[in-house]
C-alpha cells in the first residue's frame, strides 16, 4: 500500500519568549497514512488535534521528528518550499469555510491554481469540473453570501479538490452547519472517499468518527488509540462473534 504521509517521532514544543518550554503539544507521534484512507482525528480540547493537523498540512513544522509527505521529507524544509508543497499536496476544508466574499464561486475555487501559475482557461475549466463534482455547477457566478452554509462548504470542498491534492484535511467541517446540512456534507466526503481520495477529518462528534474507516484519538499530545472505526470495527466484531458461534457449535457436536 502506498504511504501518503508518514510521521516518525513527531514532537511539537511551543516556547516562551525567554526560550523555556511553554507547552509540549505533541510528544512523540508515529502515524502512517495510506492512500485512500478516511481517518477521523479525535481527542479532548487541548489534546493536540489542531497542532497535528497543522504539521500534517505543512502549515507548521515539527520541533523534532521526521515527516514524509508523498515520499518527500518536509519536516525541516525551508518556508517557501514548504508552502509550495502545501499548495500542491494538501487541500484544506475549514469549519468557517474561509471563502473570499468579493470573488464569485468559480473564482474562489480557482484561487489555489492562480497561486500555482496555472493559465486562466485551464484554471477556469478545472474549477468548473470541481464545482460540478460537489453539485454546484449552476452557481458559478454567485458570490458566497448568496449561498447557504452547506453550499458554501461545498465551494470550500471544491477549492480543496481543485489542485488534485494527495490529502484532504478537514477541521470540524460540519461544525458550523445544522444536522441535515452537515449530513449532506458528510455524504459528500464519503463519496470522495469512495472515489479514492485520502481524507483526514478532525471531529468532536463520535457519531461522525464512527463513519470513518479509522479513528486516531489523541490525549495530551500522544496517540491514545489508533484503530478501525465504525463500519470496519462492526464488521470485524461480527466476523469474530460468528467465528465464536461456529467454534461453539463445533465443540458441542464433538
Ligand atoms: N501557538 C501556540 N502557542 C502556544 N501554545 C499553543 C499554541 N497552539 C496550541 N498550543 C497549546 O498546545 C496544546 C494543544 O493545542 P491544540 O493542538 O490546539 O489542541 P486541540 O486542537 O486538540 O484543541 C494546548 O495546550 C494549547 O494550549
Ligand atoms: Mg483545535
Amino acid at each position: 500500500m502506498e504511504k501518503v504521509a508518514e510521521l516518525q517521532g513527531i514532537r511539537k514544543v511551543y516556547f516562551k519568549p525567554d526560550g523555556s518550554v511553554l507547552v509540549e503539544a505533541l510528544r512523540g507521534i508515529d502515524i502512517s497514512v495510506v492512500a485512500g484512507e478516511y481517518i477521523a482525528i479525535m481527542g479532548a480540547s487541548g489534546s493536540g488535534k489542531s497542532t497535528l493537523m497543522n504539521v500534517l498540512g505543512c502549515l507548521d513544522r515539527p520541533t523534532e521528528g521526521a515527516y514524509l509527505l508523498d515520499g518527500r521529507d518536509v519536516a525541516q524544509m525551508p518556508d517557501d518550499e514548504l508552502s509550495r508543497v502545501r499548495g500542491r499536496k494538501i487541500g484544506f476544508v475549514f469549519q468557517a469555510f474561509n471563502l473570499i466574499s468579493e470573488l464569485t464561486i468559480v473564482e474562489n475555487v480557482e484561487v489555489p491554481l492562480f497561486y500555482q501559475g496555472v493559465p486562466r482557461h485551464i484554471r477556469r475549466q478545472r474549477a468548473i469540473d470541481c464545482l460540478g463534482l460537489v453539485g454546484l455547477a449552476d452557481r458559478l457566478g454567485h458570490r458566497p453570501k448568496e449561498l447557504s452554509g452547506g453550499q458554501q462548504q461545498r465551494v470550500a470542498i471544491a477549492r480543496a479538490l481543485v489542485t488534485d491534492p494527495a490529502v484532504i484535511m478537514a477541521d470540524e467541517p460540519t461544525g458550523n452547519l445544522d444536522s441535515t446540512t452537515g449530513e449532506a456534507i458528510l455524504e459528500l466526503f464519503e463519496s470522495l472517499h469512495e472515489r479514492g481520495m485520502t481524507i483526514l477529518m478532525v471531529t468532536h462528534d463520535p457519531a461522525i468518527a464512527e463513519r470513518c474507516e479509522r479513528i486516531i484519538r489523541l490525549r495530551d499530545g500522544l496517540v491514545e488509540f489508533d484503530g478501525p472505526g465504525g463500519r470496519a470495527r462492526f464488521d470485524a466484531q461480527r466476523r469474530e462473534s460468528s467465528g465464536r458461534r461456529a467454534d461453539a457449535t463445533e465443540a458441542s457436536s464433538r
